[in-house]
């Protein structure tokens, strides 16, 4: 498989036991954006950061949008395949586990974790959804098994309408996945207690 050459920051991890973590920004963010995040909620993991290649203007973005909250799923599909080819290629060339990289992903980030679960299921061990709505729904759904999937949604996000975090949670589920979809009281942006729910999840066996 070829490496299809984001520009990301990589870092090894600190501690053997802890996994990688695939950072995955949001509209018009950068590899650099969820470090913070990453040293904040689990500072031994692994880190691997991507930018997303898509421009909006000058907005780095994971996949085409035709408006806000509509995709291009044609495109949608072939960048989720991308990634999940880079995230494969990066193991090889980097010598961490493939079978254990968790997403954390924010709003567009969030979304193409998502749809890597749904369409390129072996990519991830887990994930965390800041932010997230449903992506793409796939012909045929992927048995997830007890994966682990943290979602975290602002009750009054003004682009993430409340039902769109339902309908996702309930995707997974059909997928038999372990999802949690916890509420916040705020909207878009994240939180002091977005950073313990996912500090806790990742402490989690
Ligand atoms: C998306 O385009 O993925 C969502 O609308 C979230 C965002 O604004 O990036």
């Amino acid at each position: 498989m070829s490496d299809p050459g984001f520009e990301h920051v990589y870092r090894a991890a600190s501690d053997p036991a802890a996994p990688t973590l695939l950072l995955l920004h949001g509209t018009g963010g950068n590899e650099h954006d969820l470090i913070p995040l990453a040293d904040a909620i689990a500072p031994a993991a692994g880190v691997l950061s991507p930018r997303g290649k898509v421009l909006e203007g000058h907005m780095p973005r994971f996949f085409r949008r035709l408006a806000e909250g509509v995709f291009d799923l044609d495109d949608l599909r072939v960048r989720t395949q991308e990634l999940g080819d880079f995230v494969e290629a990066s193991a090889a060339r980097y010598g961490f586990d493939a079978t254990r990289v968790v997403a954390v992903g924010f709003s567009n980030g969030a979304n193409i974790a998502a749809s890597l679960l749904l369409l390129a299921p072996g990519v991830l061990s887990g994930a965390i959804l800041f932010r997230a709505m449903v992506p793409i729904v796939p012909d045929a759904l992927p048995s997830l098994p007890g994966k682990r999937i943290l979602m975290s949604n602002g009750r009054t996000d003004p682009l993430i309408p409340a039902a769109q975090a339902e309908l996702l949670a309930d995707l997974f589920r059909r997928c038999r996945a372990d999802v949690t979809l916890e509420w916040q009281p705020g909207g878009h942006n994240l939180t002091k207690r977005d950073v313990e729910l996912a500090t806790r999840f990742l402490a989690a066996p």
